[in-house]
């Protein structure tokens, strides 16, 4: 199937595929291999949904920024002189051009490198030279987006109007997030992985464990096996493993109640504009930690862990986000696309402020884990984007325990067909586009 650019009859022929989607089916071809699908995503998906983009450790003092790519749009996430966060176009409103190109740094006043406008860490324009005496500064400060945080965990929104039930998700999630004290960890270490693959396969990789047992050897010796199984799937083998998996969660049920943590899964991933999962899980060997066989990472738990079994705090944010908080640390992931069949991963490790590398941790046994776990991911990534774009691929069935990538995908398809829905009646009218489609 090809498209012409952003035309009314491509536009018509992505509703008619989203109309004909499946449930419980991978999605057809060209949602991961056409530029069209690909751009219809950057505006009904990352154009108006809330974004996880970075911490707040990540930006700790007045002035200090990272700046942020979604699509063609950049945004520079800095902390003003009131100590705010925001999000500011990374576009000059002299003749527009791009501030900062570094990807994190610390800013005075954000001066232009074209023409020298020079701009308050707020946005406000405070000098532009040789402009009429009629000019108005005040009319000419950065434009900004929306931006939240929540636990420490910095969201925005490229939308005008962004979806309005973010504060009942964040009021949900913050108990769980409060005890990891995320604003004022220390960041140990961050990569950027890209990965030759449409960010909807990168999302789908991530909402299920399938394929654990076969391509993470290192990451599995710290989860038990048992994740929506029930009794009946135990065998005589199994039990004696099962019984360390009930020991455990009663500890881990035990610790949150006596610190007053929640401890419950709360499962919005397709159920709100704001889709979320939320859950803690106990885990095997040690209980710790993302070490071989569950052991600590860093010797000084994080925030206010009350001890080191703790369990993981799971967290999987759509579109684009999932976090794993640990007793001693935390790594948070967000997916970044960079075209349809090519995307960045972007992992921070996230440990206790006062965690001394060298003594309480190192990077290379803070990080090893999910390094080898993200790179065995890129390869599956890949692989099924060169799937997807032979000729011979149809979309195939998932398996019960691939319910959270149904999910994912039912958030999505159900985001894309409220974006389209005022070109329903030209996609029923060019009808034949089904059968072009299919072709
Ligand atoms: S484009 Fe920024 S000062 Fe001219
Ligand atoms: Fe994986």
């Amino acid at each position: 199937m090809s498209f012409k650019t952003g035309s009314v009859a491509d536009i018509a022929a992505i509703a008619a595929m989203v109309e004909r989607r499946e449930v419980g089916y991978s999605l057809e071809a060209p949602f991961y291999t056409s530029q069209e699908v690909y751009d219809l995503d950057m505006k009904a998906i990352f154009g108006q949904y809330w974004l996880f983009v970075a911490t707040e450790a990540e930006i700790p003092e007045a002035g200090d920024f990272v700046t942020v790519e979604i699509g063609t749009q950049s945004l520079i996430i800095v902390r003003d002189d009131e100590e705010e966060v925001r999000a500011l176009r990374n576009v000059c409103r002299h003749r527009g051009s791009r501030l900062l190109e570094e990807p994190c740094g610390a800013i005075g006043n954000l001066v232009c490198p074209y023409h020298q406008w020079t701009y308050r860490a707020d946005g406000e324009l405070m000098y532009a030279e040789s402009q009429s005496p009629s000019f108005d500064k005040s009319k000419f400060g950065l434009k900004q987006v929306h931006v939240r945080t929540v636990g420490g965990l910095i969201f925005i929104c490229l939308a005008d109007e962004p979806p309005a039930d973010f504060d009942e998700v964040a009021s949900v999630i913050e108990p769980y997030l409060r005890s990891y004290r995320i604003a004022e960890a220390k960041v140990a270490h961050q990569t950027d992985l890209v990965e030759a693959g449409n960010w909807k396969l990168v999302m789908e990789n991530n909402r299920e464990c399938h394929h654990c047992d076969a391509s993470h050897p290192e990451l599995i010796t710290s989860y038990f096996p048992f994740l929506r199984y029930d009794e009946s799937d135990i065998t005589p083998r199994l039990q004696p493993l099962y019984e360390r998996y009930l020991k455990a969660t009663e500890d881990l049920d035990n610790v949150c109640k006596t610190n007053g943590v929640p401890r419950e899964l709360v499962h919005e991933l397709d159920t709100r504009e704001t889709g979320f999962m939320i859950m803690r899980l106990p885990l095997d060997g040690d209980g710790a930690s993302f070490g071989i066989d569950g052991a600590q990472v860093c010797k000084k738990l994080i925030g206010d862990s009350p001890t080191p079994q703790f369990g993981d705090l799971s967290l999987h944010m759509q579109p684009n986000s999932w976090f794993h908080f640990l007793s001693d640390h935390v790594i948070v992931f967000s997916v970044l696309p960079l075209g349809p069949d090519k995307s960045m991963v972007r992992t921070t490790w996230l440990v206790h402020p006062d965690a001394v590398e060298g003594e309480d941790y190192t990077v290379e046994g803070l990080t090893s884990v999910w390094k080898a776990t993200n790179d065995q991911d890129r390869v599956l990534v890949e692989k099924t984007q060169r799937g997807v774009t032979d000729p011979s691929y149809v979309p195939g069935p998932y398996a019960l325990v691939e319910d959270d990538v149904e999910a994912f995908l039912n958030w999505y398809v159900g985001r894309l067909r409220d974006y389209l829905e005022p070109h329903r009646e030209s996609a029923e009218r060019l009808g034949h586009l089904n059968a072009v489609a299919n072709q």
